[in-house]
């Protein structure tokens, strides 16, 4: 009813959080319904630290569709963008059951959507799936729609599909052609494991040089461990009592066939997201026999590992770690690479608190210091799915449907 046909603006805010594969998806079987080769598994990161917001607008006032992502006018006939709108409104047509109800929003008005992050885009976290998760969301409310929309977001960005629900999270790849059964589904929700953390080390918040689906389409075509069959991937074990369940190589994140970034090294050595700092992160505090060169992969480890590290289609380390270990992870991280003294914070989101270091560890841990390497260390843990944002104040677009000018 607050959608009524009648006011002459209808608008829906929506925030949706980014995630972070544990076993990643990395190659499409069908690339315009964005069908995976095998299931994946994620955690949801909190949206206190990282988030998308977006603003969905219809009027009948309005003369073309519009979409601003982070203040700036963007191309709204972008076929990703124009597959989650043809979704949304066929749902809704669907859920009308074919008659134009006068009370609700009319799907023939044109709209306006405004996107904005509150952390570096394209910088390797994942913001397309808490982009189209998030638009998904936010048209999925103006249109009145309550079902589940996984499968929506999906054909925006694969992982999106991901970013719909909270806590840990599961993209059933589906067997059927038409992508109707490839969805997400909530493993546990965040409340499952309260005392994960996860700290992305980031070393560079510029553009990654290459795109996730032009890099997974190459390791599809090259990569021999890609090849070895893209149906085997283990299902998720949440609750085993082992801190890193998911993970038997005690290290990096697995794909089905061993590790990811393995997967992607092999890509005819074309696709490479990792910086050369990218590794030392993770490598600094792991006293445990660490990857032979040119392998990013650990080696079996010796000791119950403290921390677990995975890599998505950028340069900065997301570490796992239980609350407990997280004080004297980041200390040694710090020892590590000393931060650039320009005034940042070097430890933003959740607070961190002191740790003293054995000397052991020290030794065995920080051997040479490279200091800058790591700009800054984002402490989050698991968190909830999209949110509906009530305020009407929060709106990034303003009554005349455009986007408020920031302060
Ligand atoms: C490395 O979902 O960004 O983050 O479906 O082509 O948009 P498209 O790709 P995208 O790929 C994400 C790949 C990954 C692993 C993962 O999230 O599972």
């Amino acid at each position: 009813a607050a959608m009524a046909a009648e006011r002459a603006l209808a608008m829906a805010t929506c925030t949706a959080p980014v995630n972070i594969a544990v076993i990643k998806y990395w190659g499409k079987r069908d690339t315009d319904l964005i069908l995976p080769i095998n299931s994946s598994l994620s955690v949801t990161l909190h949206q206190d630290q990282l988030k998308t917001t977006t603003t969905a607008a219809a009027s009948r006032d309005f003369t073309e569709d519009r979409l601003w992502l982070n203040g700036k006018e963007a191309d709204v006939g972008h076929p990703r963008v124009q597959a989650c709108l043809r979704e949304v409104r066929r749902l809704a047509r669907k859920r009308r059951g074919g008659s134009e109800d006068s009370a609700a929003l009319s799907l023939s008005y044109k709209i306006h959507i405004a996107s904005e992050n509150n952390f570096p885009t394209a910088a390797g976290l994942a913001s397309s799936a808490a982009g189209y998760a998030c638009l998904v969301s936010a048209l999925a409310r103006l249109y009145g729609l309550e079902e589940e929309l996984s499968e929506v977001a999906r054909r925006g960005s694969g992982s999106a599909c991901r970013s719909m629900f909270g806590g840990f999270v599961q993209w059933q790849r589906g067997e059927r052609p038409d992508g109707t059964d490839s969805l997400a589904l909530q493993v546990a929700p965040e409340t499952h494991w309260p005392e994960l953390r996860v700290l992305v080390l980031v070393v560079s918040g510029e553009k990654k040089p290459v795109g996730s689906t032009a890099g997974m389409q190459t390791s599809v075509e090259t990569s021999p461990l890609l090849k070895v069959g893209g149906h085997g991937a283990r299902p998720a074990r949440a609750g085993t009592g082992s801190p890193f369940p998911w993970n038997g190589a005690g290290g990096c994140a697995v794909t089905p066939r061993g590790s990811w970034c393995c997967g992607c090294h092999q890509t005819g050595g074309t696709v490479t997201f990792l910086l050369p700092q990218s590794l030392q992160g993770p490598g600094a505090a792991t006293p445990w026999p660490w990857p032979s060169p040119g392998c990013p992969c650990p080696h079996v480890p010796t000791v119950p590992p403290q921390v677990a590290y995975s890599f998505d289609a950028g340069p900065n380390a997301v570490v796992f770690a239980l609350a407990d270990a997280v004080a004297e992870f980041v200390e040694v991280v710090r020892r590590s690479f000393p931060p650039a003294t320009n005034g940042d914070q070097f430890v933003r989101g959740l607070p961190v608190g002191p740790a003293a270091l054995p000397r052991e560890l020290v030794a065995a841990v920080v051997t040479e210091p490279v200091p800058g390497a790591v700009q800054y260390i984002l402490h989050t843990q698991p968190g909830p799915g999209p949110q509906l944002v009530d305020d009407p104040s929060q709106h990034l677009l303003g009554p005349d449907g455009l986007p408020r000018s920031r302060a």
